[in-house]
């Protein structure tokens, strides 16, 4: 199968663990064949890395479509937008001569902002939580999609570039916020002037971007336009269906991307999952394969797992095919890109986690629950490992025999096609089958 075969009918891009599983090297890659890329769930809490041409880059908001000249972006209305961040990542590009204008990125007016006090809430939140918080990134995220369900305290991208009523809305909310803050938190005042006159600015720099983002998008899909979803975030951290609590606040798995896109669901025909070799996790949460010891150390160094966002270290472990096939049914995942095989190399065997069982019994699949995975036990298939490095292969049957063996059994494990391999960040380290 061809990138541009995977593509065929505009392609859902969602990660099947919990972040950070290469979404933004698939995303890049396959938007050689893209006219329109969209992010739909999430804010500035992802961390998009891509490598073209032996430079780095990394996006939080921006769709990853902004290293391709051809690609329009768009940020539709399921993402929180940190216009700070925002306009902090378009003058970081644009001083690397990559030039992001209202003629390839557009933001729906419906996208809700994530405000100061958001970050300010998020913050208070996780520090007076203590050994319990969620350890989110600390960008507001999970504030800013409480005040676009309260309705009557939230700014969206609308009212930003609407100076009469942001002046009325900031007013209100942070006078309210500040009463709050101070009783729960004890915290200082913050100045809604100082705050209003700072993000009247950043609506007059945000206008010329704001677009009916669902109408392009229906637009583009009439007109044959191939489409890429660039997901965030990652299916175990929706939500609804992800580790609750230990989630982020939107509806990050496939299954939120006709809301957050506001797409028509017939407009895409394949869901392609993105996993890791292995598992990460960032912050707290249960994390039934982790290996807090030599091997995980492993493959923090070797995988260079380090938030993108945080820099935080990630949580590293072997690969678990019980959460990764929930992920993969619930998307309905049609292919699958298999990311960073490359990390396991050198490792004399590797073990995949195949079976949970409590209380001694097997459990019958994944259950998204803190009560069952605190107690699980997790049953482990040993393969061979290989000492070769890969990221120099061309083609899969380049690749080591214990390498493929691996891969193949991982897709006997997920019952869906593993397309790509990926075997290094750059661009062409990526293997079609
Ligand atoms: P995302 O959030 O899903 O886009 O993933 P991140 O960019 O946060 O993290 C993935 C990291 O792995 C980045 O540093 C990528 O450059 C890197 N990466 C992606 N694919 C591969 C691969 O196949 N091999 C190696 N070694 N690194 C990869
Ligand atoms: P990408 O798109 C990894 C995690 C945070 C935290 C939890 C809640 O780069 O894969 P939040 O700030 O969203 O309230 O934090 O979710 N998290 C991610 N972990 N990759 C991400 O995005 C993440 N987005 C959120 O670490 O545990
Ligand atoms: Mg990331």
């Amino acid at each position: 199968m061809t990138a541009l075969e995977l593509l065929d009918g505009n392609a859902c891009i969602v990660g099947l663990q919990w972040g950070d599983e290469g979404k933004g090297k698939i995303v890049d890659f396959l938007a050689e064949n893209a006219q329109v890329i969209v992010r739909y769930c999430g804010g500035a809490n992802a961390g998009h890395t891509v490598n073209i041409g032996g430079k780095k880059y990394s996006t939080h908001l921006l769709p990853v479509g902004v290293f391709r000249p051809t690609v329009m972006n768009l940020i539709a209305n399921g993402v929180v937008l940190d216009p700070v961040k925002l306009f902090g990542e378009i003058d970081a590009l644009a001083a690397q001569g990559i030039s992001v204008t209202p003629a390839n990125l557009r933001v729906s007016y419906k996208t809700h902002v994530v405000m100061p006090y958001h970050q300010a809430e998020d913050a208070a939140r996780e520090s007076a939580a203590e050994g319990s918080s969620i350890g989110t990134t600390r960008r507001g995220i999970g504030p800013t999609y409480a005040d676009k369900a309260h309705r009557s305290t939230a700014i969206r991208v609308a009212d930003l570039i609407n100076e009469d009523r942001l002046k009325t809305r900031v007013g209100e909310i942070v006078t309210d916020r500040n009463v709050m803050f101070a009783a729960l938190y004890g915290l200082p005042p913050m100045d809604w002037k100082a705050i209003f006159e700072t993000y009247r600015a950043l609506g007059q720099r945000l206008a010329p971007f704001v677009d009916d983002t669902s109408r392009v998008l229906i637009d583009s899909w009439k007109a044959g336009k191939t489409i890429v979803f660039e997901g965030a975030n990652a299916n175990l951290l929706d939500v609804d269906h992800g580790t609750y609590p230990y989630v982020t606040s939107s509806n990050c798995s496939a299954l939120g991307l006709f809301t957050g896109a506001g797409a028509p669901p017939r407009s895409v025909n394949s869901f392609v999952g993105i996993m890791k070799a292995y598992c990460t996790r960032v912050g707290g949460g249960p994390f039934p394969t982790e290996q807090d010891n030599a091997t995980g150390e492993y493959i923090r160094t070797r995988g260079r797992e380090y938030g993108t966002t945080t820099g935080r270290p990630r949580r590293c472990g072997w690969f678990d095919a019980v959460a990764t096939r929930y992920s993969v049914e619930l998307n309905g995942i049609t292919s699958i890109a298999l990311t960073l095989l490359d990390v396991l190399s050198g490792l004399d065997e590797i073990k995949i986690c195949t079976g949970y069982t409590l209380n001694g019994k097997p459990l019958n699949g994944f259950r998204a629950d803190m009560d069952t995975l605190a107690g699980v036990e997790v049953v482990y298939e040993t393969m061979p490992g290989w000492k070769e490095e890969i990221s120099g292969c061309h083609a899969f049957a380049d690749l080591p025999a214990n390498a493929r063996r691996y891969v193949e059994r991982l897709e006997e494990l997920m019952e869906a096609k593993i397309a790509i391999v990926s075997v290094g960040p750059q661009r062409e380290a990526t293997l079609l089958r």
